[in-house]
């Protein structure tokens, strides 16, 4: 464990604000993680075509909101008010998508952690990166840093370019030749992986590299059980009523 850089981040953190039982990635989603007693969450951000930095997963509009085709080719005043929660269940109608800054002000507000994840619409790999990184670095000036991960090294590369202060993770669904490499030219603090990739083994080289170790989306009490066993640093979960802060 030595030479890991010290790590202030909760064990758990809600996947997409509250996993399944709220809008994911809305703050409605959040307030409900919270109420579990989970004080980090995970969450995708994107930008618009005006370069408003916002929470929503996919590369379309369709799953989540009312709104069609790409949020890319789209400005932040027509986006804002599209309905993020209706598709979920009638409760959460009129749920809006929330603006980066919503998320900052209230993680501080409760004394939450954020990991974010870069989520590039195609093409904009670079200029998400850059302006998520940016903002954070603002929004979150004299705060605990949100930890900054991608799937895309060419957005955490960005990220690294404007804010090298701030913490990033390489996420992995599977473990491509040079990731290692990568996460190093990377300088990250972290590797992020589907938990189904993640052993003591490949826990310890990590550790021996200097990073932590995360997974992500483990629902099952089992895996958290053997992961926490090996030594992970972090583990992202959508049972937010059944594992975490509040469950086992
Ligand atoms: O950040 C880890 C996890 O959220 C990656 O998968 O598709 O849920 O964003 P996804
Ligand atoms: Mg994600």
């Amino acid at each position: 464990m030595n030479g890991m850089t010290p790590w202030p981040y909760p064990l758990w953190l809600a996947h997409r604000g509250a996993g399944k039982l709220a809008p994911e990635n809305t703050l409605a989603a959040f307030r409900l993680g919270a109420g579990f007693g989970f004080r980090a969450f995970e969450c995708d951000v994107k930008l618009s075509r005006d370069g408003e930095a916002f929470l929503l997963h996919d590369d379309t509009l369709e799953r989540t909101t009312s709104g069609q085709g790409s949020p890319a080719e789209q400005d932040w005043a027509g986006l804002s008010q599209l309905d993020a929660g209706a598709w979920h269940s009638p409760p959460f109608a009129a749920e809006p998508l929330p603006r980066f800054a919503q998320v900052a002000a209230f993680c501080q507000a409760n004394g939450c952690a954020l990991n974010i994840e870069i989520k590039p619409c195609p093409g904009e790999e670079a200029r998400t990166g850059d302006v998520v990184a940016r903002e954070a670095a603002r929004l979150w000036a004299g705060a605990l840093p949100p930890l900054l991960s991608s799937f895309k090294p060419e957005a955490l590369a960005a990220a690294r370019d404007a804010e090298p202060a701030l913490p990033r993770a390489l996420l992995l669904d599977k473990l491509w030749d040079g990731w290692f490499e990568c996460a190093q030219d990377l300088r990250v603090v972290a590797v992020i992986t589907n938990w189904r990739l993640m052993d003591a083994t490949l826990i310890q080289r990590l550790h021996a590299s200097g990073w932590r170790a995360l997974v992500y989306t483990v629902n099952d009490e089992a895996v958290a059980e053997r992961l926490i066993a090996d030594g992970i640093d972090g583990i992202i979960t959508d049972a937010v009523d059944l594992l975490g802060p509040g469950g086992k």
